[in-house]
């Protein structure tokens, strides 16, 4: 095990009801004005909103409103959100949403106290917020894990750079897996392959024999494999719901990553496969994941032998890479770039684009360089 410093940052409200119990549990610690920010209107169609403004006025908040958070949340929103936040004094930040609105609202939370373009701040001066409005977060897809952290994936439009930016962590989270029950099954099943992709990169990172966190990592993994299935069965089974909402926070609470490296190399190439074409990003990794591997499994023989057995009931390294391929096509996920749905047509030249700009990695089973991602890109074509 290396060295490592493992603190909670936030709260968690996990159930049925549990965001009455959050909200009136939490929100006499902040002040008067909250801004409630959400995405592009599922969670006024299915009601999570009138049922969550009910709570903010019954704890007597002014509420100010913050719609329109788009998927891949980008730089510009962050700061329209800023420029809300100061205007109206904001005391305490609200997300409802998926990973994007939780994403967009831990930067905004950072960047209204900050004297300086939070950007600049970390990518150039490589230094990190502080301080910043109290934010909550109430999870209404789940997948990415971002409630329980203080990492948020922004689209940098401009420098065509999708990253992470650190902002605040949520102080409380609200995990309803009814909330999840309006998810449409593809954004499903592509937040549950993202927890998937989430736990195999931080295995496949660096870490010594019998590493405690590899063996909870590879739980994560079967758990969400099994509830996946469950789902393909019965879309509407809350008991899956559930599972994989925790198996999502899990995932990506720091948990998994005590003591060790991580890889998410695959991540880095997806996420500027983001920038380039506004795809998702469960479905991105979908088709990046099978292809990666096929590339490193000889690094990492022992790791990925142990990942087919576990996950997939698999003999060989390769034979589980070939089970993770069939699983995401049981799933129905994509596995080449043409299924993505995309802002651009992904052709050679994007995809050589995508592979000169990501970031590697060098914790993984073995460094890549730029022309062996873009020929992984290639075969994903
Ligand atoms: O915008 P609305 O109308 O709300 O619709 C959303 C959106 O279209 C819809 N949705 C959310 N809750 C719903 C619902 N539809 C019906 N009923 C509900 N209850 O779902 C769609 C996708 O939402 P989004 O938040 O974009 O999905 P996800 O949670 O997968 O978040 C993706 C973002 O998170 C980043 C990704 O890169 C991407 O930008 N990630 C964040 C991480 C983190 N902070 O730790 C880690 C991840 O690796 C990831 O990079
Ligand atoms: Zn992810």
């Amino acid at each position: 095990m290396i060295n490592f410093t493992f603190s909670y940052p936030t709260k968690v409200y996990f159930g049925e009801g549990s965001a009455e119990k959050a909200l009136d549990a939490e929100l006499g610690k902040y002040g008067g004005t909250v801004m409630l920010a959400y995405g592009g209107g599922s969670v006024k169609k299915h009601n999570i909103y009138d049922e969550i403004l009910k709570l903010l006025t019954k704890a007597g908040k002014k509420v100010v409103d913050f719609p329109g958070i788009m998927p891949n949340p980008t730089y510009a929103k962050v700061q329209e959100g800023v420029g809300l936040a100061q205007k109206e004094n904001v005391d305490f930040i609200l997300a409802v949403g998926g990973g994007s609105v939780i994403d967009c609202c831990k930067v905004i939370a950072a960047q209204t106290m900050l004297d300086e373009d939070i950007w600049n701040l970390e990518y150039v001066k490589g230094q990190f917020p502080t301080k910043g409005i109290p934010m909550g977060a109430v999870v209404t897809a789940s997948g990415t894990g971002a409630e329980m952290n203080a990492g948020g994936v922004i689209t940098h439009e401009e420098k065509k750079w999708k990253g992470g930016i650190f902002g605040m962590a949520p102080v409380f989270a609200v995990l309803d897996p009814a909330y999840t029950m309006s998810v449409p099954p593809m954004q499903v099943l592509s937040g549950a392959f993202d927890t998937l992709s989430h736990a195999m990169e931080t295995y496949l990172g660096t870490s010594d024999e019998d590493n405690v966190s590899d063996d909870v990592a590879l739980a994560i993994m079967r758990n969400t494999v099994v509830n996946m299935r469950r789902l393909l069965k019965n879309m509407e089974d809350r008991k899956a719901r559930s599972n994989l909402m925790w198996d999502s926070a899990m995932a990506e609470n720091g948990i998994l990553k005590c003591g060790r490296l991580t890889d998410f190399q695959a991540h880095q190439i997806e996420h500027q496969l983001g920038a380039y074409t506004d795809c998702n990003h469960g479905q991105g990794l979908a088709v990046i994941h099978p292809a990666y591997y096929r590339h490193i499994v000889g690094d990492a023989d022992d790791k990925f032998t142990r990942f087919g057995k576990v996950v997939f009931d698999a003999d060989t390294a390769e034979a589980g890479i070939d089970a993770l391929e069939n699983f995401i096509k049981e799933c129905g996920l994509p596995t080449k770039m043409s299924q993505l749905k995309s802002t651009v047509e992904i052709t050679p030249e994007v995809l050589r684009q995508v592979a000169d700009t990501c970031n590697i990695i060098k914790s993984g089973p073995r460094e890549l360089d730029r022309e062996e991602i873009y020929e992984i890109l290639m075969e994903c074509l």
